[in-house]
């Protein structure tokens, strides 16, 4: 598959997706919203995927937010379709993609990008990272699913601060906040946000996409309770599940096969 907006390259099992507007801090425009939402497509349904990593092209941003030029001409049905979407496309269907989709966030994560990252199963990020939703600069509020994940992170009153304010943060404090995972220099960027995810992929996959599953699915009742339940027992019906017990009671090396 080529793309007029994105780079991708499959290194080890790892799709790497490159968001290649550099000389528009890679800001997501129509296009680029379209690309993302066929290569996550791909991500789901091509088998020697076990991983991806959405990043950005250069070194200065991830993704500098939503193409603001494409704004002019909205109004408020458009200004909604663009939203639900760019949401339903492409942010949800990372967040529930089966497969682990990390965010290597290499620059300025504004906007839309700081909410891509977000839609992320979770965040590396170079020491020279800024995130910030700065939507409030221009009259707007985040739209694809900023308010919703960000508070869920970090929290009702920082997510208050931080949206309302429209400042950016470095790297080490969201790392401090919980909105990355660990901060590392860029040259070593790509490798060390690699080397998680061939963690990740020794282990059985079936079992990587139940934990997407119901840690998306978190909900402090009893219904968060009973969906680890159900997906708890599921995996006893997987070969893996046989596999796993097994190689640790024969004390050998495990053979994971995904089924
Ligand atoms: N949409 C469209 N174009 C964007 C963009 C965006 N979100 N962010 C950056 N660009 C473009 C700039 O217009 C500029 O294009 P030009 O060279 O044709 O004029 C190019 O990318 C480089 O950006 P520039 O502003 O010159 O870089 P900078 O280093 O001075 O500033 C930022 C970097 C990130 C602080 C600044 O670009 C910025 O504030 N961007 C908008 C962030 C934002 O509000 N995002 C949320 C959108 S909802």
């Amino acid at each position: 598959m080529s793309y007029q907006t994105l780079l991708t390259s499959l290194e080890e099992n790892i799709f790497i997706i490159t968001i290649n507007r550099p000389e528009k801090l890679n800001a997501l425009n129509r296009i680029v919203i379209e690309e993302l939402s066929v290569a996550v497509d791909e991500v789901y349904n091509n088998t020697e995927i076990k991983s991806a990593i959405v990043t950005g092209a250069g070194e200065k941003a991830f993704v500098a937010g939503a193409d603001i030029s494409e704004f002019l001409s909205f109004d408020s049905t458009s200004g909604e379709e663009l939203a639900r979407e760019g949401q339903q496309n492409v942010f949800d269907k990372i967040e529930n993609s089966p497969k682990p989709i990390v965010a290597a966030v290499n620059g300025f994560a504004l906007g839309g990008g700081c909410e891509l990252a977000l839609a992320c199963h979770f965040i590396i990020a170079s020491d020279n990272a800024k995130f910030g939703q700065p939507e409030v600069n221009l009259g707007l509020i985040p739209g694809y699913g900023g308010t919703q994940r960000l508070t869920q992170l970090v929290g009702r009153n920082r997510a208050m601060q931080f949206i309302m304010t429209g400042e950016m943060i470095a790297a080490k404090d969201a790392e401090q906040y919980g909105i990355v995972n660990k901060v590392v220099s860029q040259k070593k960027l790509l490798d060390e946000t690699k080397e998680i995810l061939q963690t990740i992929h020794t282990k059985a996959p079936l079992a990587i996409s139940k934990v997407i599953e119901v840690i998306n699915n978190f909900d402090h009742t009893q219904q968060g309770y009973d969906f680890e339940i159900k997906k708890f027992g599921e995996c006893f019906s997987t070969e893996d599940v046989k596999e796993g017990v097994n190689a640790f009671l024969e004390k050998r090396k495990v053979n994971f096969k995904g089924k």
